[in-house]
């Protein structure tokens, strides 16, 4: 096998791990969801599946991994056989094409940083008809996105501990900063408390088939997980960490980022009278017309500062995707770092493409047809297809896996080794139950109703 790096400390993979949990996921998609699916009802289904379901996922990723030192498709290949690797090559593809349309998302935010900062944007007046024009347009969000893969690449290609740990270990206590500050602002505006209530009193009426199934996928997305992100950053980490601890603390500050960030849009949203439902412009719309209150070198300041902020958190988690392809072309097809890194990176753009021209520059990408005459965007459909169903589906099957085929007591040595008195636990029996019998029953059920629900609803 190849020369594999590996994480310098427990707190580089924490670190790493953390960056590529929090991202576009947490900053930008968790309050559109959350404010199109009834707010405080959505944050609470959400939570209750980031800890009853994901956590444990969590675990058992992180656990094959370091068991396999390898890649999803090598790990699943090497714990059971060719059948079980297709699951691993199956996240491969969910990695492959989430960062797709990911790097799409991330252009946008580093078109926005780029013109707020360098540019007009706080000039303009309807920030709202703004965001529709720059999506539409695509030519600037292609220059954008392919500077952003570019970068993306670049770090990949330094390999794990130059290139991943380093970055995020400075960015993520930055962010938390800037989101505080951003909150108390927004505090202070009027009918800002509107927006509170809207995101932290639940009206239990308003969960459904759709608050559960979308805040299931949200919550596997914001974790990255079911795709074997944390097989392979598991595979980097030492025997002597604890998984427990690591992933829980993973956990907890990826929940608090995207708490945050609701915390932050919604009393801003309601303070400006738009709508919480306002969908992927949400946070492009909203924080504008709060920059432009502020005096024009602030405004420049914290709002490029948001918008940076939001392009470094996208790139801890976009190196975390492209890591895990090139990890696989590294160990199984032997292919030199540099060589996986240009092919993969430049195929993701190119299947990008599309999801690139869905907000009004293609109209074939903008209505796309894909079930007897229901029409939707190409990129929503590819979120959809490969992360609100994939991912729990990912994730089932890993569960699957540790339960009937790795068993559960291969995965408690595994996490013993870094955690001594795991062994006989009561948080042992409590994981290993999570694992073998409610992740596989829930996760089950759940594939189903979201597959039902999403395409034949
Ligand atoms: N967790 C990332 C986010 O919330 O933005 C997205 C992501 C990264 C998903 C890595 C999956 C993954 F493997």
């Amino acid at each position: 096998m190849a020369v594999r790096g590996g994480f310098s400390s427990k707190l580089g993979f924490v670190a790493a791990a953390a960056g590529s949990a929090v991202g576009l996921g947490n900053i930008w998609q968790f309050p559109y969801v959350a404010g199109q699916n009834g707010g405080a009802a959505f944050l609470l289904v959400y939570v209750g599946w980031i800890f009853l379901i994901g956590l444990p996922i969590m675990i058992g990723e992180i656990a094959v991994g370091r068991n396999t030192a390898a890649n999803p498709y090598g790990a699943y290949n090497k714990l059971g056989g060719k059948s079980w690797a297709l699951v691993g090559l199956f996240g491969i593809i969910c990695g492959v094409m989430i960062l797709s349309f990911y790097n799409v998302v991330a252009g946008w935010a580093f078109g926005y940083f780029v013109h707020l900062s360098f540019g007009g944007l706080l000039k303009e007046t309807d920030f709202a008809g703004y965001f529709y024009n720059y999506t539409a347009d695509y030519s600037d969000n292609l220059i954008y996105s392919i500077a952003f893969m570019i970068i993306t690449a670049f770090i990949v290609y330094r390999g794990v501990q130059k290139g991943i740990e380093g970055t995020s270990k400075i960015l993520m206590p930055t962010l938390f900063g800037i989101l505080i500050l951003i909150i108390i602002y927004g505090l202070t505006l009027p009918n800002a408390m509107d927006g509170v209530s809207f995101y932290l009193l639940p009206d239990f009426s308003l969960i459904n088939g759709a608050t559960i199934y979308s805040a299931l996928g949200q919550a596997f997305f914001s974790l990255s997980l079911g795709m074997g992100a944390l097989i392979t950053y598991g595979s980097y980490i030492s025997k002597s960490d604890n998984i427990v601890n690591s992933a829980t603390l993973v956990t907890v500050a990826d929940t608090m980022v995207a708490f945050l960030a609701g915390l932050m849009i919604f009393p801003l949203v309601f303070s400006q009278g738009q709508s919480p439902s306002e969908g992927p412009g949400l946070v492009f719309i909203a924080l504008l017309g709060v920059f432009q209150t502020m005096p024009p070198l602030v405004a420049k300041l914290v709002g490029g500062g948001f918008f940076l902020l939001l392009c470094f958190a996208a790139l801890t988690s976009t190196i975390s995707l492209l890591e895990v392809p090139v990890a696989f072309l590294v160990d199984e097809k032997k292919w030199s770092r540099k060589k996986a890194v240009a092919v993969m990176a430049s195929l993701i753009f190119i299947i990008g493409l599309p999801s690139m021209l869905s907000y009004g520059a293609s109209d074939l990408f903008t209505n796309f047809t894909f079930y007897e005459g229901k029409t939707k965007n190409f990129m929503d459909i590819v979120q959809d297809v490969f992360f609100v169903v994939s991912l729990p589906l990912g994730g089932f099957l890993l569960s699957v896996f540790i339960a009937r085929h790795w068993k559960t007591k291969n995965m408690s040595d595994e996490i013993a080794q870094g955690y001594s008195s795991y062994r006989g636990s009561l948080l042992e029996k409590y994981f290993n139950t999570m694992i073998t019998v409610i992740c596989p029953i829930v996760l089950g059920i759940m594939f189903v109703l979201t597959l039902l629900q999403k395409f034949f609803g």
